[in-house]
């Protein structure tokens, strides 16, 4: 992570081909194209890549999650369980549907706990989203049978964990439905773009046509297309595709890459008897996009942030301190500050946010520091990274102690 370190020959062509061909629009134009449909063909990769019979490209990973609560027919006053860990997205998209964020504590694989998740559970509750936070998962098989127990959609959005895998499974192609981004720093990327992933023909006849404005994509002629129900704008661009294309075939090689690195740090890491790694579930790996380590408290953690920031060593979040990723600086969605009225149901659905604490998340979240894994990164580059990294971690622990 992320591909664009990697951006080459390969990326060039593809966009190459489509401004020398000129249709930048996934839809219509079909004399135009020369036989050029990027945005098709990178479906068609993606549906090999995450082993899934259907795959709807979008212009981001968070309309990848709207779209995707959209076609389960998630909407006004419904619940949905997510963790308190995750990117913003995550309750933009479901607020976006008129519904409401139920937020609960994450555990050691720094997802969703199980326990919290089955706690949570009210007769309002439609769907779970797990959040595939810096390459790894959650327990799958404990919520695959939670939502089976309660008839809940399982949406898992796997935009940080691109490549990872659950018993043999793409992460994404476990649940009813998968989210992808392809922003600019994920492991692929398009520029901006997302995918989402499913098994189920309804679903994916409801993604296709509610990511165009409803259009039913039937024929060639897009003004007497028909409209079965009302969508929005979620399309991605033939350019944007295009780089994705080229990004998808090196998906394998980025992997590697993402692996060797990671494997080097973790082992130089692994001396320090006082860190442990987050806990990656029975048959599931890694994408190896991040190496996730916990140290004893929160304020050891803050001393290790702060001294590897000083030692130079970039890409090493705390994310306790950071204002995106982790309920305690979302002020904004626990004071409800939207530019635009919202419902009186969605208000109260979230009074909860006002009292409700997250001791258990605080103590995964405060102790915990993930490091990016870059692809560009030399070996001699990644072991000098490794020493810095165990000299500033070992810094921290001794001035605390
Ligand atoms: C877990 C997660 N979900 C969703 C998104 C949204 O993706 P995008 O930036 O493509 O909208 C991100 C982006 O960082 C993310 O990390």
């Amino acid at each position: 992570m992320p591909g664009f370190e990697l951006f080459g020959s390969a990326e060039r062509k593809e966009v190459n081909d489509v401004l020398e061909n000129g249709v930048l629009m996934r839809y219509g134009f079909d004399g135009m194209r020369n036989g050029h449909w990027k945005a098709k063909e990178l479906e068609t990769e993606l549906q090999s890549a995450f082993k899934s019979k259907h795959v709807q490209l979008v212009s981001s990973g968070t309309a990848a999650v709207s779209v995707a609560l959209a076609v389960a027919g998630i909407g006004a006053g419904d619940e949905v369980i997510m963790p308190s860990f995750t990117f913003v997205a995550s309750f933009e998209a479901i607020m976006m549907m008129g519904a409401i964020p139920v937020l609960v504590d994450i555990d050691d694989t720094l997802t969703l706990d199980p326990k919290a998740v089955e706690k949570a559970i009210s007769p309002k509750t439609k769907a779970i989203m797990i959040v595939h936070m810096c390459g790894s998962m959650g327990d799958m098989e404990a919520l695959q049978n939670i939502c089976d127990a309660h008839n809940l959609v399982l949406i898992e959005d796997a935009c940080q964990a691109i490549g990872g895998t659950y018993k043999g499974k793409p992460l994404g192609s476990i649940g009813d439905l998968g989210c992808f981004s392809f922003d600019f720093v994920k492991t692929i990327t398009c520029g901006e773009g997302g995918a989402v992933i499913t098994d189920n023909k309804q679903y994916y006849i409801n993604a296709d046509h509610y990511s165009d404005h409803g259009h039913d994509h039937i024929g060639n002629d897009r003004g007497a297309e028909d409209h079965p129900f009302m969508g929005y704008n979620f399309r991605i661009s033939e350019l944007h595709a295009a780089v994705g294309l080229a990004q998808v075939r090196r998906l394998p090689d980025f992997l590697s890459i993402q692996q060797k690195n990671y494997t080097i740090l973790r082992e130089a890491l692994s001396e320090i008897p006082e860190i442990t790694f987050r806990t990656v579930p029975e048959g599931g790996e890694e994408n190896y996009g991040f190496l996730n380590f916990f140290l004893p408290e929160l304020e050891i953690a803050r001393k290790a942030s702060k001294n590897l920031k000083e030692a130079g060593v970039d890409g090493c979040f705390h994310y306790y301190d950071n204002n995106w990723h982790y309920i305690r600086k979302w002020d904004h969605l626990k004071t409800l500050k939207t530019l635009y009225p919202i419902s009186e149901e969605v208000k109260s659905g979230l009074k909860y946010l006002q009292t409700k604490t997250f001791e258990q998340s605080d103590h995964f979240i405060g102790r915990n520091i993930s490091c990016l894994i870059k692809l560009s990164w030399t070996e001699e580059k990644v072991k000098l990274r490794a020493t810095a990294m165990v000299k500033a971690v070992t810094s921290a622990l001794k001035s605390v102690k």
